[in-house]
């Protein structure tokens, strides 16, 4: 297994180019399954979990080549709509399979995706609006089993909660329904807009896309006429290393960014103190004479996301003052204030809200890594700890963010992988 080792007290400077969003990447991937044509994307994030979803899609009968972040992806050789255990526990987001593999075949099997370090994650939205459609939904031994002989029909569907991916997968199903479905409380997320925007560019009608009501007229099970596309920039890839220049006090750039899509996140810099300037494409953040505290609560877009929780956590932990933190979305996303602790830090912790203590002087350790972006937070906290810190589990990692050591050495950050 690997690990990387960071060293502490740095200040970074430079720029840092940020990569394809997996969380758009990953509900287009999923969207290629509707495509009567082979597609070519641009800006895929060369991460595991795109890794992982490519493979279930080959696995399915579909072809795909990749290179230097294009992907060519064919799925008219589909012929199976299995998903089975073995990949879709190695990420939930296969479930994302579901809305397209029942739109396109009438049927379709895949395994629950089961919960993971954040949270029990269900899917409860997801099935019920395939039932509102004419879905018929069985759970047989850990499979969602689904079946709609006749097609899905459309629907008018409210979600009881904001689910992104649920968002997705009914949109994509929408898209190959007999007639109109009607989406209240969609997600908003700049990732569900561009599944539409991708959607309508391959002749589908859609109304109100970036509201959180959308209409969209079915094909009737026709297969879609799918143009090429680009990724979206990956917004939390970008928070990150916002995040990691605040933690050490540095000036840098960050660029192929969407700078409208991290509002919620530079806002919340400039209130801590920091300068942000900002062009259509580039963002840098300028140190704090003073790191203020403050208080975060998690919500979905355009409000502060949860996906940046951890990382402000670190951050906090070097502010003047006691802020709070308060995780709406999850249950259980602090799982990195353990880690966060054994280096020093001082986080308390009541129901769904953190009090955390600022001025703290963190101390290198041997920290885990528990999901994806608990161990970004552990490596800003690494890069102000005294001494050298191990983070283990880096798997993690791996599935969100490409070539982060070598990102952050071009930042001039002292951090190495390893092997145990
Ligand atoms: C997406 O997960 C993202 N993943 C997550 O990013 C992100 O944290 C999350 O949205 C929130 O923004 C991808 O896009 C692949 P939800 P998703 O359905 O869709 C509850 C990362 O780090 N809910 O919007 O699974 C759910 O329990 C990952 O990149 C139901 O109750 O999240 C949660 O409390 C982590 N029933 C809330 O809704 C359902 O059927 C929001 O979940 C679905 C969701």
């Amino acid at each position: 297994m690997q690990y990387l080792s960071i060293e502490g007290k740095q200040k970074l400077k430079g720029s840092v180019s940020i990569s394809g969003a997996k969380n758009a990447v990953l509900p287009l991937l999923a969207a290629t399954l509707l495509s009567k044509n082979e597609i070519n994307i641009s800006n895929v994030p060369n991460v595991a979990d795109v890794k992982t979803l490519i493979k279930l899609l080959e696995n399915l009968g579909a072809t795909a080549t990749c290179e230097n972040h294009k992907v060519n992806i064919d799925t008219r050789g589909v012929k199976s709509a299995y998903a089975n255990y073995d990949i879709v526990r190695k990420m939930r987001a296969s479930i994302l399979t579901l809305g397209p593999l029942l739109a396109r075949f009438g049927h379709c099997e895949i395994s629950l995706p089961g919960g993971c370090a954040i949270g029990q994650r269900p899917i409860d939205l997801h099935l019920k609006a395939l039932e509102q459609m004419g879905a018929v939904i069985e759970l047989k031994q850990g499979y969602v089993v689904a079946t709609a002989p006749e097609g899905l029909k459309g629907a008018t569907i409210i979600f009881d909660k904001v689910t992104v991916t649920g968002s997705e997968n009914i949109l994509m199903a929408a898209a190959l329904a007999h007639g109109v479905t009607k989406l209240v409380n969609v997600a908003k997320e700049p990732e569900v807009i561009q599944l539409c925007e991708v959607l309508r560019d391959a002749g589908v009608k859609i109304e109100g896309i970036g509201t959180s009501t959308i209409t969209i007229v079915g094909s009737y099970g026709e297969l879609l006429d799918m143009k090429d596309f680009i990724v979206i920039p990956d917004r939390i890839e970008a928070g990150t290393y916002l995040c990691a220049g605040a933690i050490t006090n540095s000036k840098i750039t960050i660029t192929n960014v969407i700078p409208k899509h991290l509002e919620a996140v530079t806002l919340k810099l400039i209130e801590m103190g920091f300068g942000i300037e900002a062009d259509e494409s580039s963002i840098t953040i300028i140190p704090a004479s003073k790191i203020i505290a403050t208080d975060i609560e998690t919500t979905e877009y355009p409000g502060f996301p949860t996906d940046m929780q951890a990382q402000f956590m670190a951050l906090c932990t070097q502010a003047e003052g006691t802020s709070i933190i308060d995780e709406r979305l999850f249950e259980n996303r602090f799982m990195h204030v353990s880690e966060l602790s054994r280096m020093g830090s001082n986080i308390k912790l009541k129901g769904h809200s953190a009090t955390v203590a600022g001025n703290t002087k963190l101390n290198a350790a041997d920290v885990m890594a528990t999901d994806l972006r608990a161990s970004s937070a552990l490596i800003l906290a690494a890069f102000v700890a005294e001494g050298t810190t191990k983070v283990h589990r880096i798997y993690h990692l791996d599935r969100g963010y490409e070539n982060l050591e070598g990102k952050f050495s071009a930042l001039g950050a002292n951090i190495q992988r390893l092997e145990e």
